[in-house]
């Protein structure tokens, strides 16, 4: 019978460690990496289509001007009245995008068109406000040279015409920027809502969890301490010891449920001597541990106290030796140092002189299910954690750790 319930355990926790080895965490930081890549696709393939739009744009408007400036060439030398008046028409009045200022040889600004001039403005203001303009447009695009001809073909003259991107262009150009900029703050908070969403769902399934088993495991408690109660009173049985053992077994039940009450409810916190409560439980664990382990418990100065809720303290303490004596195969030392630090700050380090962990362990002992032991579940650090930061707004963190010679995880509270 005993072997048998042995063996279904042995079997659970094998098909239970399959389920844990598909590594939930594992996953998601690859989907979180993949997700960036292919944000970072999207991203430059947006940009580089822009681009190109934005060249050919370009091309386009390059080549509308060069016919303008053609144009102003033919234009000026040309002597048919008709065929200016048309060639105004089509072409120098058609631009209605791109600002073009035409200068004469010396760079006297003579035409202008969609230069944006304030209205109302003197003369001497507006051929000041068209150099300023030239100058940018200088910077954009090399002039187009005019040259101007007598009817028997001989130069007398030149003239330039400068301009810059329309305005449909310039905004082109900085779309994509735009458009990324804001798809990258809405997924930034999408991302945050999610992940808050997340935490206060785990936060409901723990809290949901704890409740229930304490609240299960109180009816079967209760009646085994009316059933102890009645041993009592026999004398064979009391004299048998059988008693008593129960009663150790019940004080412990008891306090496991005291530690699922408290972890499924707001946990009342308590001023509390830190070294009375973890000599307390060093005293409970030490006979149950290997012989050759020794656990000591040090106080830099007498009476530093924090406030903890005691059952869910014990609980932390507990899981760190354990883990501890995990770490050292059978022989070592324990030390549980208890310090008070800046700000009102108090810590509590615990160091082993086991195994030590290395850089991949470091980064994932805090992660549910992250464990190195054939029979570990991996959790119970995720609950020390969630124990010390959400229970007492403290904060626990590897100290330090080093492969071969020990590791410290440190404890802060506040007094
Ligand atoms: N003091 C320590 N020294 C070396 N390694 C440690 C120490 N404490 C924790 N670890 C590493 O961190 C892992 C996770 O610890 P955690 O307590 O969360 O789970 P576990 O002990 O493996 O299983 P359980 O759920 O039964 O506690 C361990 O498997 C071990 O590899
Ligand atoms: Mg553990």
């Amino acid at each position: 019978m005993l072997l048998n319930v042995k063996y279904s355990n042995a079997m659970m926790s094998k098909r239970l460690k399959e389920v844990s080895s598909l590594d939930i965490y594992q996953n998601r930081s690859t989907l979180k990496y993949v997700v960036l890549i292919v944000a970072l696709i999207i991203g430059t393939a947006s940009i580089y289509y822009t681009n190109r739009l934005v060249d050919d744009l370009k091309g386009r408007e390059q080549e509308l001007i060069q016919l303008y400036a053609n144009t102003l060439e033919y234009a000026a030398n040309e002597n048919n009245s008709d065929n200016l008046i048309f060639i105004f028409q089509e072409i120098i009045v058609a631009n209605n995008t791109i600002p073009v200022i035409s200068t004469d040889a010396q760079g006297n600004p003579t035409l202008d068109k969609n230069v944006d001039l304030p209205e109302g403005i003197s003369e001497q203001e507006r051929e000041q406000l068209l150099r300023k303009e030239l100058k940018i447009m200088k910077q954009e695009h090399e002039p187009i040279e005019i040259t101007l001809r007598y009817s028997n073909g001989e130069v007398y003259d030149y003239q330039y015409v400068y301009y810059k991107n329309s305005y449909l262009l310039r905004q082109l150009q900085y779309y994509p920027y735009v458009q990324l900029t804001v798809i990258a703050v809405f997924g930034v908070l999408a991302y945050i809502a999610f992940s808050y969403s997340k935490t206060a769902e785990q936060n409901r399934v723990w809290v949901g969890l704890a409740k229930e088993t304490a609240h299960q495991l109180g009816t079967p408690l209760s009646s085994l301490m009316a059933w102890v109660e009645y041993f009592k009173s026999e004398p064979k049985l009391a004299e048998m010891g059988i008693t008593e053992e129960l009663g150790k077994d019940i004080k412990k039940l008891e306090m496991i449920t005291a530690r699922f009450s408290n972890i499924g409810s707001v946990p009342i916190l308590k001023q509390e001597r830190l070294y009375d409560v973890v000599q307390a439980t060093i005293s409970y664990l030490q006979p149950r541990i290997s012989t050759k382990v020794r656990i000591e418990v040090h106080e830099e100065s007498p009476g530093i106290t924090a406030a903890i809720n005691k059952p869910l303290f014990d609980w932390v303490i507990e899981n760190l030796c354990k883990n501890a004596v995990d770490a050292m195969s059978g022989i070592g030392k324990i030390d549980v140092n208890i310090s008070k630090g800046s700000e009102g700050k108090v810590y509590i380090d615990v160091t082993d002189n086991g195994k030590g962990m290395n850089k991949s362990s470091l980064k994932r002992v805090f992660q549910p299910g992250f464990t190195t032991k054939k029979r570990g579940w991996g959790l119970g650090l995720t609950l020390v954690k969630r124990i010390v930061e959400n229970y007492h707004q403290g904060k626990i963190i590897v100290k330090s750790s080093v492969v071969d010679e020990g590791t410290t995880f440190r404890i802060v509270l506040r007094t």
